[in-house]
């Protein structure tokens, strides 16, 4: 019996796997299929989605040229999850912010400038800061492949560059009167695709942490090419996106969003110390084959540790993406430090974010595997208890020991949906939802009105009544 293959032959399987999950993806493209979105806001309000319709249209099918690579099972993984249907709700915060404060920060004149003497912008954005021989980056939009390794590489000395273009001087010294602006600058377009692209890099792993076989209604990409793969892909898209980020220009938007990948995994990490419980018994999927011993978790007595556990948790994975994310957009639009706008864009995302996961935690327990595309009940049985078990805990204390183990026992998992079913968990938990949702509804008022602020206000009415 042959135990290995040859790695030609590895390679070959592997990339016709890619292809026929390629294919298959594409036959269900999101390019053909209504999109998943929270609900629609109420009538009167800015549908966020047709405000936006054109801009996000052009951002998913522009983003799959960020992702090429000479790789093709690389192609498939990193293209795999755009090529489903998604809510898109990250882009979609960063695009509305631009619109509703485009024009009001002080150095605005000087962005919307810089962004009219690019020539052909969109470009410039895709144009490396590094010499292409060194920077090897493999991208097909980029022809020009790293230099050949069959000789000693030769020192070129660079020719003079021509100094960065600055404003002229009648836009450096003008006072500037804050007024809203339609314009959408390239560089946030491009900041939406980003955030996209780590978030997307974040489910890959995490469908490989939570042994996940389904994500937007398909086998999940570690089900469809592997837990190595899935990784991989990961990783590929976060150097993708980081390139990308570079070339925005802008430190404070790199500062931001590299705090943002740090965040998902300090978010991962503390959900696997979980509620300071105990490390599973292996019979359990919650052990996931990590050894939680080796995170050092103390077991945490009061409710209200957990709680402040629980919601940290929440902002690192899900609300720092979106909070810090619609900052950074603010920040591209020329929003100088000591200005209300980027301190609104980050209260809004945070709370918004909290409530959407909140909204989310609550799903697992009441929609259908076929309504959210995964698996439900899936926190339970990975032994984290979220907002409605710790509500229901309080009606119900023998859940408590069972948080504890992170519902490790025998019959833990069953016995405590029928509690969690029982109490007033998952009411309470939306309860808390709407409490953040307003708090985001609430701190728009710093903004003139607009069309854009219209549909961040239908927002966090849609983020809260979406089922699923
Ligand atoms: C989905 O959570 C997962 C996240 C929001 C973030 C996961 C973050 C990591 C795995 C850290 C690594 C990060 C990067 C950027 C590589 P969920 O499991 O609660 O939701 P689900 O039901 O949609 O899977
Ligand atoms: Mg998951």
């Amino acid at each position: 019996m042959r135990l290995w293959s040859s790695p030609v032959t590895v390679s070959m399987r592997i990339a016709s796997n890619a292809r026929r999950i390629a294919r298959h993806a594409r036959h269900h493209s999101a390019l053909a299929q209504p999109q998943p979105r929270p609900a629609p806001p109420t009538s009167g309000k800015t549908d966020p989605y047709v405000l936006l319709a054109p801009h996000l249209e052009q951002l998913r099918t522009s983003l799959l040229t960020l992702l090429g690579s000479s790789h093709p099972s690389l192609n498939a993984i990193a293209q795999y999850y755009f090529l489903h249907p998604s809510k898109q709700l990250r882009p979609l915060l960063v695009l509305l912010f631009a619109r509703a404060t485009n024009g009001l920060g002080a150095e605005f004149p000087q962005v919307n400038w810089a962004a009219d003497n690019a020539r052909a912008r969109q470009q410039e954005l895709d144009a490396p800061l590094t010499r292409k021989d060194v920077l090897c980056d493999w991208n097909p939009s980029m022809p020009d492949h790293t230099a050949s390794f069959e000789s000693a590489f030769e020192l070129r000395i660079p020719p003079p560059q021509p100094s960065p273009y600055t404003p002229p001087p009648p836009l450096l010294h003008q006072t500037h009167s804050p007024a809203l602006t339609h314009t959408m600058l390239p560089t946030q377009l491009r900041l939406a695709q980003i955030v996209e692209m780590i978030h997307v890099a974040s489910l890959l792993h995490d469908d490989v942490l939570d042994k996940s076989p389904l994500r937007r209604g398909a086998a999940s990409a570690p089900a469809a090419f592997g837990n190595k793969l899935a990784v991989l892909g990961g990783d590929f898209l976060l150097g993708r996106a980081s390139a990308a980020l570079s070339r925005l220009g802008s430190n404070e938007v790199v500062e931001l969003i590299a705090s943002v990948i740090a965040n998902l995994v300090e978010g991962e990490i503390l959900q696997m110390k979980g509620n300071g419980g105990e490390a599973a018994p292996s019979s359990s999927s919650a052990g996931n084959d990590i050894d939680l011993k080796c995170l050092h978790s103390s077991p945490l007595s009061t409710p209200s540790d957990k709680w402040s556990i629980y919601l940290k948790k929440t902002y690192l994975k899900t609300a720092s993406l979106m909070a810090k994310g619609a900052r950074a957009a603010v920040v591209l639009g020329g929003c100088r430090e000591g200005e209300v706008w980027k301190e609104v864009a980050y209260a809004y995302g945070r709370n918004l974010g909290i409530a959407f996961q909140l909204i989310d935690d609550t799903l697992d327990f009441s929609s259908s595997t076929a309504q959210l595309g995964k698996p439900g009940f899936a926190d339970l049985r990975l032994g984290l208890a979220t907002g409605p078990a710790l509500y229901a805990a309080e009606e119900f204390p023998e859940l408590e020991a069972m948080i504890g183990r992170r519902f490790g026992g025998d019959g833990d998992v069953e016995t405590a949906l029928t509690l969690i079913s029982s109490s007033r968990g998952v009411e309470r938990t939306r309860e808390l939802a709407r409490v953040h949702a307003e708090k985001a509804r609430e701190v728009l008022a710093f903004l003139p009105r607009s069309e854009a602020r219209d549909a961040l206000e239908g927002l966090t009415e849609g983020v809260v009544r979406r089922q699923w």
